[in-house]
């Protein structure tokens, strides 16, 4: 296949040899959620690995991940800390460090202490300068019944902004995929606004994002929703077929106005900063400065919310032509 012709498609296959058809320099982001190596039960692929033999297979795909990545793109690997200690020393050989970021992902307690409750993306840049890395913002945090902020600012409440802080690199606000109606048949799938967010912070419309294992499509989906192009690998034919017949689904760009941001259920999770000026006019604003405190700046009612089947491929299975998705939809809610 030319390598146009894996634009905006999921490939079914294994990231090895899939990566010889990607020339150098080809993609802006690459962005992979590997198999963790806990004996997660995926249909296909080996979860259980002896130490030295995941490393080794780690390494040949994070070359290639930093090969087909321009010159001004952005590398990001997601796993647990153990293995992301191995793969930092190793990009930081062929690559440039940028940040660990911290995805709060608490766990049901397991009665001991230091329980792992947090995942980490390693972010990276292919170089040290020219990368396209844009500031990015994220709702206040507040308390649910009344709407008051969290945190407690002090004196500096007229300071704050009114949509929202700027990112930083914990992010405790995006929540996992817990409800078996709200995921695919997928050990391990991803949410949505988890990938939008990295890919507004790291590339522009048309800009090409790659996912060597692209599970039942996240990435995927959240690039089509924010007007870029995607590819993405995956071993298991179950799971490319799932995500296939998601990216038909979900085809409304996730938009206010020109600008491209990230939404969960009816709210803006992400928003870029550089775009407040010009997106605040799409917002019911707190009334004054300090009414931040326990006012939010809320989507006019008049906007339309972009909706698209989400997670959720409870549509799909019961469309009568999605023989694969029907099956999987009821071996997974069983
Ligand atoms: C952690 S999951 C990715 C989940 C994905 N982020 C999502 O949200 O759906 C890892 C995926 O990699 C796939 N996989 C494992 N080995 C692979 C290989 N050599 N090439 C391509 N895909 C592979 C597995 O089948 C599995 O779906």
């Amino acid at each position: 296949m030319s390598t146009e012709g894996y634009l905006n498609q999921i490939v079914c296959g294994d990231c090895l040899e899939l990566f010889k058809d990607i020339p150098d320099n080809y993609v802006d982001v690459a962005f992979a959620d590997p198999p963790f190596n806990l004996k997660k039960k995926y249909a296909t692929c080996n979860d259980s690995l002896e130490f030295a033999d995941y490393l080794n297979w780690c390494k040949k795909w994070i070359a290639e991940m930093v090969r087909v990545t321009k010159p001004t793109g952005s590398i990001f690997v997601h796993n647990i800390p153990k293995w992301l200690t191995y793969y930092a020393a190793y990009l930081n050989d062929n690559a440039h460090f940028k940040h660990w970021i911290v995805w709060d992902a608490p766990t049901a307690p397991m009665g001991k202490s230091l329980q792992p409750s947090h995942y980490g993306i390693l972010f990276y840049t292919k170089k040290a300068k020219d990368a396209k890395i844009y500031e990015l913002r994220y709702p206040h945090k507040r308390d649910r019944k009344y709407g008051h902020l969290w945190k407690d600012y002090g004196g500096k409440k007229e300071l704050l902004h009114p949509f929202g802080p700027l990112v930083s690199d914990v992010w405790t606000d995006i929540h996992r995929i817990k409800h078996n109606t709200k995921r695919d048949p997928h050990p391990c799938q991803l949410p949505i606004h988890l990938l939008e967010r990295l890919i507004l912070m790291t590339t522009d419309e048309n800009d090409v994002v790659l996912d060597p294992f692209a599970g039942t499509g996240t990435t995927a989906i959240a690039a089509k929703r924010l007007g870029r192009r995607y590819i993405g690998f995956e071993l298991d034919a179950k799971y490319v077929s799932i995500a296939q017949n998601k990216l038909i689904a979900n085809y409304y760009p996730s938009k206010i106005g020109d600008y491209w941001v990230s939404f969960y259920l009816d709210e803006v999770v992400t928003l870029r900063d550089k775009e407040w000026n010009d997106l605040k006019s799409y917002f019911d604003m707190p009334a004054y400065s300090k009414a931040i405190e326990y006012q939010r700046a809320v989507l006019k009612k008049y906007i339309s919310i972009p909706h698209s089947s989400n997670n959720n491929i409870e549509k799909l299975s019961n469309n009568a032509d999605n023989a694969i998705c029907k099956a999987l939809f009821q071996e997974a809610t069983l």
